[in-house]
């Protein structure tokens, strides 16, 4: 059986953590790319240098793509993940960031486009949504072979907590989240468990509301210990999980940042965005879309969640037809 093919673009920590994790697990042949000439090289060869440790016959290679001609190795790719993006720069706006990172990602869409267009691809880069949205713009790929970092994440915090506050193992915590990757997301505590038992049956309402902070807070209370970077090995992981999903045809159900149309956009109130819900992932990405009932109280976050998505995603759209 020929190995699979996935391309790393953005050889930074997430996209570094994340090679290593897909290298180690044995996912497939991993490609990585980054536009600081010797960061990818050097990186994929550090990777690969511990592989014989696990046993792990995964080839890792790193490309530059300041040489934009090394894009071509991206050809066969069966999946990509988007990593490359800026980091927020004191003195920069939000608005700014996202017309930066809107260039950097339609450059590597371009690239997508000109040698992958069959490939699945995973937008890391953040906001992971709207990141989504842009590059399907760009890139013209079909939307459900597309979707974002989000609810993977979030939801692996939020299991996390609830099992740190249980004393119970993650394994038995079954928990969602979904809606925007930002300080909108909406946790679901009705449809949270812990072996099969509501969790409103086993912690208190205040305690929920204070976990729920501490998941919505997640990604903030990581970037106040590091100060100079942000999450990577949780991030790394949650997508090495979708990637699995694809590659091995798991059809797990991941919340993921994935295209709203037809009878789905009419139950979730949004059309053609890309914002986290519970999706099947396997071998042809977003194969199915969950349409799940509101509480009343879910609905008005809900609400604010799409606004805000809906509103980026109309900036996009004049960045790019700028
Ligand atoms: N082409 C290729 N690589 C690029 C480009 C580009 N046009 N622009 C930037 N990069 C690379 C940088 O050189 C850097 O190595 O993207 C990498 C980003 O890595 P980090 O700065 O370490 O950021 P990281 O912590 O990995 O986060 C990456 O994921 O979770 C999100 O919010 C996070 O958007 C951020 C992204």
């Amino acid at each position: 059986m020929q190995r699979s093919k996935i391309s790393v673009i953005g050889a930074g920590n997430v996209g570094s953590s994340l090679a290593q994790f897909l290298a180690i697990r044995e996912l497939g042949d991993v490609y990585l790319f980054d536009i600081i000439e010797g960061i990818p090289e050097g990186k994929a060869l550090d990777i690969m240098e511990g592989t014989p440790h696990w046993g792990a016959d995964s080839k890792v290679v790193g490309f530059n793509t300041a040489n934009e001609e090394n894009y071509r190795h991206l050809e066969g790719s069966n999946v990509i993940i988007v990593t490359a993006g800026l980091a927020r720069k004191p003195g920069m706006s939000r608005d700014d960031l996202l017309g930066k990172n809107v260039e950097v990602i339609s450059g590597v869409a371009r690239n997508i486009k000109k040698y992958a267009p069959e490939a699945i691809v995973v937008v890391v880069t953040n906001p992971a949504d709207i990141m989504a949205y842009a590059l399907y713009k760009v890139s013209g790929i079909k939307p459900e072979k597309i979707l974002g970092l989000g609810g993977s994440l979030d939801s692996a915090r939020f299991r996390t907590f609830l099992s740190m506050e249980l004393g119970v193992s993650v394994e038995d915590i079954s928990a969602f989240v979904i809606g925007g990757h930002g300080d909108d997301m909406v946790p679901f505590i009705r449809y949270s468990s812990a072996g099969g038992i509501p969790i409103s049956n086993l912690i208190s309402k205040e305690r929920i509301a204070e976990i729920v902070k501490r998941t919505r807070m997640g990604g903030g209370e990581i970037v106040n210990y590091l100060k100079t970077g942000s999450a990577y090995y949780a991030p790394g992981i949650s997508i090495t999980a979708m990637v699995e999903s694809i590659l091995r045809d798991r059809k797990r159900i991941i919340p993921s940042a994935a295209f709203l149309t037809g009878e789905h956009a009419k139950h979730y109130g949004a059309d053609g965005i890309f914002i986290g819900l519970p999706v099947r992932i396997g071998a042809n990405g977003v194969e199915h879309v969950y349409d799940i009932d509101f509480s009343e109280e879910e609905l008005s976050l809900w609400k604010k969640t799409i606004e805000s998505v809906t509103s980026s995603c109309k900036k996009v759209d004049e960045f790019l037809s700028r």
